[in-house]
């Protein structure tokens, strides 16, 4: 039984209603075996200063049965308390157990330490790094804004620092699966994690190339990887508002869910067509919010991670990765919980992205060139317009304007079946966190990007392949088939009334 908390608030909802309409309404004749009547109280109590027939307190209603139902059994209104009793048991039980959305108190101290150790050049046994191996041994980057630097420190990443996720399969009984990332960089050459590590048929190389096959919307590497392996690419998200995406509770993610199943016809997140998502279950009963893959459930656990991760920085939650192919041990850790928590505090205290007005859209457009698309998204009809199609041609169906009380965010936060071009498993986090509790998730299920600064953000979905926003739209498939179709269908005039809401959505920085 999948319920959210509004579902069971409205379940129990009407089970007091029931309740209450058996107690004090006479019901008709012969339903169910037994009739109730209310009417055999004090009528003086029910009469006050209106006149109006007040309802007498619940704890002083005497019952009598019916004297037409008076042959049949009667039934006693404990029976009814008990069903109450039951339906708010799995309600109590998860208000007692959910944890509560983390909410950001923040402290200057902690983001401004936060912000020197997010902007810092890690070197191997950094004097930052409390004893520990500091940097790697592998690597992708030596800072965090190496990769999260466009067009601020905390924005988004260009292709270049993508990073390259496997799985591999067992091939033997008896071996089990891995998954992690294959690293860039290492501090000394015996550590270098190359393809050919994962499988002998693989070349000899750290950053494998996407290309883009001959199809056009088909992107793989320029080799044959073997079918015990899976390769796949994330490009580098921005950061900013993430704050409020984390202060997010579970349960309107849940309720969210529940909405769009409802909205067809309880059709399952399984569907490749309809636009149906799954909120991803954390092991420990949690919902994922960040990620491509929505597997880290909070800020602070994707902090930690990456910590450990991209720069080889392990810490009380994230162990650092061993090179591929061999036993290196780490010393120590490199970071306290402390440190990690000033620099969730430094991303948390990122502002939001900004709606950019109509002369920034003009004077900014990196992808409207000069002309006359960029003379139309300069107008805030054009942008105006180009929401209203946007929730016309089903966008805003996964891409939800608000979330919760997050306004202008333009994701549900839900995993959604993208089609077979769009095919990409593995985990950023390694084994820490499981991509997908239980049944395993569909490689090519992703979290709906949230869109609040996606004009800055380029390039394009969770590898990078798309250049352009026109090109993002035209690469869903799947659930997101229709709705591109349907775009790709607009007259000229209406596809750049789109994009040029979509060049609204800005980053937050001073527009010059
Ligand atoms: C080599 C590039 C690179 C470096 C260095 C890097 N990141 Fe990231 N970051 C990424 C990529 C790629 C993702 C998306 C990963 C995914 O979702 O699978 C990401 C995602 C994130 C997210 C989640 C954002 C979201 O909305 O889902 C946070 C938070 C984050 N990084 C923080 C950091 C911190 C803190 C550091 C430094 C310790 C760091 N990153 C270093 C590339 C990088
Ligand atoms: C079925 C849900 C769904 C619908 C409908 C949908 N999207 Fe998306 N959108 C996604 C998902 C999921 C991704 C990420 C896919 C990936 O990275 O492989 C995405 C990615 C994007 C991106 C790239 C964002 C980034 O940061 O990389 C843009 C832009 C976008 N969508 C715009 C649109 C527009 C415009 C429409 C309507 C024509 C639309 N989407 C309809 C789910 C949807």
């Amino acid at each position: 039984m999948v319920l959210s908390a509004q579902g069971e608030l409205d379940s129990i909802r009407y089970l007091t209603n029931r309740i209450r309409k058996n107690l004090f309404a006479p019901w008709p004749k012969g339903i169910m075996g037994s009739v109730l009547v209310a009417d055999h109280f004090d009528r003086s109590e029910i009469r006050q200063n209106s006149g109006r027939p007040r309802r007498p307190a619940f704890w002083r209603m005497r019952l009598r049965p019916s004297l037409q139902g008076a042959s049949m059994k009667r039934a006693d209104p404990r029976w009814y308390y008990m069903v109450l009793a039951l339906a708010l048991l799995p309600a109590g039980v998860r208000a007692l157990t959910w944890s509560s959305a983390p909410v950001h108190v923040l402290d200057s101290a902690a983001v401004a330490a936060g912000k020197t150790l997010f902007n810092h050049q890690w070197k191997p046994n950094d004097p930052l790094a409390n004893g520990g191996d500091g940097l790697g041994p592998v690597f992708n980057a030596n800072s965090c804004v190496a990769c999260h630097i466009d067009p601020t420190p905390g924005g988004a990443g260009g292709q270049r620092h993508n990073v390259t996720i496997f799985t591999q399969l067992p091939t033997r009984q008896g071996e089990q699966k891995r998954q992690g990332v294959v690293h860039t960089q290492a501090v000394a050459a015996r550590y270098l994690e190359t393809l050919n590590k994962l499988s002998a048929d693989l070349p000899v190389t750290s950053r494998p190339a996407l290309a883009r096959r001959n199809s056009g919307t088909d992107f793989d590497f320029d080799f044959i990887i073997p079918a015990h392996v899976q390769l796949s690419q994330r490009n580098t998200p921005a950061l900013y508002g993430a704050k409020l995406i984390d202060e997010i509770p579970d349960r309107v993610i849940l309720a969210e869910e529940k909405k769009q199943r409802l909205h067809w016809g309880l059709a399952s997140p399984a569907s490749d067509r309809l636009p149906v998502g799954r909120a991803l279950r954390l092991p420990d009963g949690r919902v994922g919010k960040f990620g491509w893959k929505a597997q880290s459930g909070s800020l602070l656990e994707f902090v930690q991670a990456a910590c450990a991760n991209e720069l080889g920085l392990g810490n009380p939650a994230s162990a650092q990765p061993q090179p591929l192919g061999t036993n290196y041990m780490p010393v120590k850790l490199d970071l306290t919980n402390e440190q990690c928590q000033q620099m969730t505090a430094f991303i948390a205290a990122l502002p939001r992205p900004i709606v950019g007005d109509a002369a920034s859209v003009a004077a900014r457009g990196k992808e409207i060139a000069a002309g006359a698309k960029a003379t139309l998204a300069a107008s805030p009809t054009i942008a105006e317009a180009g929401l209203r199609l946007f929730s016309t041609i089903g966008c805003a169906h996964c891409h939800t304007p608000d979330l919760g009380s997050v306004e202008g965010l333009y994701s549900d936060l839900l995993l959604h079946r993208m089609g077979r071009n769009l095919r990409g498993g593995g985990s950023y986090n390694g084994g820490s966190v499981v991509v997908a509790a239980g049944p395993e998730g569909f490689a090519d299920e992703w979290r709906t990007p949230p869109l609040w600064g996606v004009a800055d953000s380029a390039p394009y979905l969770h590898d990078g392949r798309a250049a352009t926003l026109d090109e993002a739209i035209a690469l869903h498939d799947g659930q997101g088939a229709r709705s591109a179709q349907l775009f790709g269908a607009l007259p000229e005039v209406q596809k750049t009334q789109l994009i040029g809401f979509l060049k609204t959505l800005r980053a937050p920085v001073e527009v010059r």
